[in-house]
């Protein structure tokens, strides 16, 4: 078993070269596979509310559903660095509010971190949580909780002003004291820039290899996720399939009285069937 990291390993990842892994978790037994697997960090996704509601976009999710999973996660992965996502109006309407939902994530679910969405706009809410000794991570490019804004999940930062915009953005999340930043969906070569310039790691989805680390939905890595599949993903196994083949499998031994075996029965204790029929003899 491998030791937790902490900050200062991740810092000193992205300062030596050493790309961290790291992938969605919503339940205790995807956590516990993802850490025996290796992977230096989880995320606990407000993409739940997709992953595992099917809600259309993560706009719906509630705290207390982050929390519940968070804690399972944890359970899940007691030596993995986990992250906690804050929800759709956790942290948007004031700098109170952002810090005391932080706070439930670290008293309720033990979290080492949390995610935040947003880049200039969230500046105070950044400065606000890590004031109050907790570690943001920032995330900017597509920020799905505003997808609506940006006409849908659509990849940002592809022509040389919203590109700039982006890297604004960068630059203000890791001074207003976030101690890593997420870019989604953006060009490689953007990313790069951020990368190379931010002093904190800067992890990539979907924004190209040169980056101080990976994230991937577990969902669209294990082929789980129907409803659509982003460019950026690759597929790693197709669990839908095996899941519905186990299924229909299973329905067509019961309606065909394959199953339950023998082998599947409990057995009753020697002598008492007689004594049983017996009984029922005088009832
Ligand atoms: O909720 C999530 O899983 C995320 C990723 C899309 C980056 O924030």
């Amino acid at each position: 078993m491998s030791k937790k990291l902490n900050r200062f390993d991740l810092q000193k990842m992205k300062d030596s070269g050493e790309q961290v892994v790291w992938i969605t978790a919503y339940d205790f037994a995807t956590a516990q596979f993802a850490e025996k697997a290796g992977m230096d960090m989880l995320l606990v996704g407000d993409s739940l509310g997709m992953c595992i509601y099917g809600y259309e976009g993560t706009v719906p999710v509630t705290m207390d559903q982050c929390i519940v999973h968070s804690e399972a996660v944890r359970r899940g992965a007691p030596n993995t660095f986990v992250i906690g996502d804050m929800p759709f109006l956790s942290y948007q309407v004031s700098t109170e509010d952002s810090v005391r939902n932080a706070g439930r994530f670290y008293k309720e679910a033990n979290v080492d971190a949390i995610k935040l969405e947003g880049g200039l706009r969230v500046c105070p809410q950044i400065k606000a949580i890590a004031d109050a000794g907790m570690l943001v991570m920032g995330h900017i490019g597509l920020t799905p909780q505003s997808s609506g804004q940006l006409g849908g999940f659509k990849a940002q930062g592809r022509t040389a002003a919203t590109a700039l915009e982006a890297i604004k953005d960068a630059r203000a999340v890791q001074e207003a004291g976030a101690y890593a930043l997420l870019v989604e969906a953006v060009p490689p070569e953007v990313c790069k820039i951020m990368r190379d310039e931010l002093t904190i790691p800067v992890y990539s989805i979907g924004a190209g290899i040169q980056a101080d680390g990976q994230l991937m939905i577990s969902s669209d890595v294990l082929g789980i996720f129907q409803a659509f599949t982003p460019k950026f993903v690759k597929r790693y196994a197709n669990l839908a399939e095996e899941i519905t083949k186990a299924f229909e499998a299973y329905v067509k031994d019961v309606r065909s009285l394959r199953f339950p075996e023998d082998k599947h029965t409990y057995k009753m204790i020697e002598g008492e069937l007689p004594k049983l029929m017996e009984r029922l003899k005088g009832k």
